[in-house]
């Protein structure tokens, strides 16, 4: 995006390991940067800091976007810097704001089943219908989905099927919005390790990295790399798709049988990665280690 310097980027979840990611990549594009984030404002003005460093300008807004009032306070802001900015165009709407892992088959409740769709599926819905009518022609968005949506997983069947909807918002609004020449892909990271420190643990990497065919744990600067990749001109003539940067997660290899997280757990005060990467390890038992 550098060549177009005013194009303004909405990024959702700014303050996680991705997402602090992608606004790092957007801004080092070019973009001016609509940063969201929930409750870690330490975290999000360590990222603006960042940003002013990186010679950039970024915005950080909090909303709750669980709530209809939380996607209508984004909604306004990005509203607010149109109006006092006429030569920015909102280009970039990158939704990766997410609750992740878990409930699972038999533990999850109808109010956990509501919060993981509000904010991992509604609240992505109604940013896209509301942004983009805001949106310059050739804009994009880009949804962040799991390769957990693409493999068995009844311990966080709740948390796959969210993704598996935000897959199909992508492929289902594509070609509503392409009418309006703007663009909607998918990216399907695998273990990435978001700053959470369970991925500063050998045994936890090992059994991860046996989910990848390639090995290994991501890290979110190749995320990003993807997501900047599909907002950019060189992704012109892609819509609807899927980008899958997990490592080949999805293509059924299993977890080594010798290892379990949840027997790992059992010895270490540790919680499932990826649930809250910058904010410690404080986490309660209804964030158990699922995956096994
Ligand atoms: N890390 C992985 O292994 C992995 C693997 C596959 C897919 N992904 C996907 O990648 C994306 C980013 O994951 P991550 O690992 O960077 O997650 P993370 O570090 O846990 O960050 C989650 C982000 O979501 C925000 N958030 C939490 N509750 C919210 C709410 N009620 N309303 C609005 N925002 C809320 C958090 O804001 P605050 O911090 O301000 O509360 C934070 O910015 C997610 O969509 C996730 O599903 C991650």
């Amino acid at each position: 995006m550098a060549e177009h310097p005013q194009h303004v980027a909405v990024v959702t979840g700014a303050t996680g390991g991705i997402g602090t990611a992608i606004v790092h990549r957007l801004v080092v594009g070019g973009a001016v940067v609509i940063a969201h984030y929930a409750s870690n404002s330490d975290r999000a003005s360590k990222l603006q800091r960042e940003v002013w460093e990186l010679g950039g300008t970024c915005s950080m807004v909090q909303a709750d976007l669980r709530t209809e009032e939380g996607v209508g306070q984004l909604v306004d802001s990005v509203d607010d810097l149109l109006r006092s900015q006429p030569t920015h165009a909102l280009h970039a709407l990158v939704n990766n704001a997410a609750k992740l892992l878990g409930p699972s088959f038999s533990d999850a409740t109808p109010a956990q089943f509501d919060e993981y769709f509000a904010l991992n599926v509604k609240a992505p819905f109604f940013l896209t219908q509301r942004l983009v009518t805001r949106m310059h022609p050739g804009g994009s968005i880009v949804n962040v989905s799991s390769a957990g949506a693409h493999f068995s997983s009844p311990g966080d069947i709740v948390y796959a099927m969210s993704k598996a909807a935000i897959e199909s918002l992508t492929m289902n609004a594509a070609e509503w919005l392409a009418t309006r020449a703007i663009r909607i892909n998918t990216v399907i990271p695998g273990f990435t390790d978001d700053g959470h420190i369970a991925f500063r643990i050998d045994e936890v990497r090992e059994y991860l990295s046996t989910f990848a065919v390639l090995g290994g744990i991501s890290d979110p600067e190749t995320v990003a790399e993807a997501v900047a990749f599909l907002l950019s001109a060189h992704a012109s003539r892609t819509t609807g798709a899927t980008l899958d940067v997990s490592g080949g997660s999805t293509l059924g290899a299993r977890p080594a049988p010798h290892l379990s997280l949840r027997a790992l757990a059992a010895t270490r005060s540790i919680d499932q990665p990826g649930t809250g990467g910058n904010q410690g390890a404080e986490r309660s038992d209804e964030d158990s280690i699922v995956y096994e």
